[in-house]
């Protein structure tokens, strides 16, 4: 990246203070830089999802300037936020599919909505489901799958509209380890197409088994950063252990 790149994702002195005063993000101060993959970690209630809702235009600042692929989002009034959305993947724990339609239906919407041509749109959706290896499914309904195919088919409908960011709100909250690991695969692989990818998570044995930077928030503060170091060779047998002790202490 040369010096005069401008970063995917910058946060300046972002302050997010709820209304009922509660001080969700605190001086934050941030770059993501274009192609990028980045976790994010800390405790319940550190200011994970605030930060991932800021930059949806879920939430706006309080105080401080974020800006998104060029655009300063304060100048994002409410009439261009279905147009910015469409830059953004989103994904999140609960997949939120509408039970009545097919696959292909749900993975659709975003296309549907920007009044994509119709040829045009089964052709996107398929490509979609085809990156998540769904492309089988898409006459199916929700029900028909399991846990981590639904999980799948959001991120299918995240990355249909072909968004530079992909952002995620603990992607794998609802996955055992496997299919944990082949979520976060996914992503990676979206990575390595040229996508930013920033992953809110929990799991720390999982985050720790990718080659990314790492960013950590404790009350609503930047606090630590992990840039990407040289890691041990993956090992997926270490993280089904390590999961297998974190199962034993919930129980
Ligand atoms: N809509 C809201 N109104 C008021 N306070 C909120 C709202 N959303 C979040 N908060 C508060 O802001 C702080 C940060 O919440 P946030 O949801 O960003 O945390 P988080 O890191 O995502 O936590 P978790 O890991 O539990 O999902 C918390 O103190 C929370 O209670
Ligand atoms: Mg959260």
């Amino acid at each position: 990246m040369t010096a005069t790149a401008l970063p995917m994702i910058r946060f300046q002195n972002v302050f997010k203070r709820y209304p009922n005063g509660r001080e969700a993000l605190i001086n934050l101060s941030l770059d993501v830089a274009s192609g990028e993959m980045v976790f994010l970690t800390g405790h319940s209630g550190a200011g994970k999802s605030t930060l991932l809702k800021l930059l949806a235009l879920i939430e706006r600042p309080t105080r401080g300037s974020l800006v998104v692929n060029g655009q300063n989002l304060a100048t994002v009034n409410r009439s261009k936020i279905p147009a910015y959305r469409r830059q953004l993947g989103m994904v999140f724990q609960d997949h939120k599919l509408l039970a009545d339609r097919s696959i292909f239906d749900n993975v659709s919407l975003p296309l549907v909505v920007a009044n994509t041509a119709p040829r045009d749109v089964a052709k996107r959706v398929r490509a979609a489901l085809d990156q998540v290896g769904l492309l089988k499914y898409e006459q199916a309904r929700p029900v028909e799958l399991s846990t981590g195919e639904q999980q799948r088919v959001g991120l299918a409908r995240a990355v249909v509209t072909k968004p530079p960011l992909l952002i995620a709100d603990e992607p794998t909250g609802n996955l055992d380890p496997d299919l944990s690991l082949e979520v976060m695969n996914i992503f990676r692989r979206f990575q390595e197409v040229g996508v930013t990818v920033l992953i809110a998570s929990h799991n720390v044995q999982l985050i720790e088994h990718f080659k990314a930077r790492r960013i950590h928030l404790e009350g609503g503060r930047l606090i630590e950063e992990f840039p990407v170091a040289e890691q041990p060779l993956f090992d997926p047998a270490r993280l089904i252990d390590t999961a297998h002790l974190a199962d034993r202490e919930s129980t």
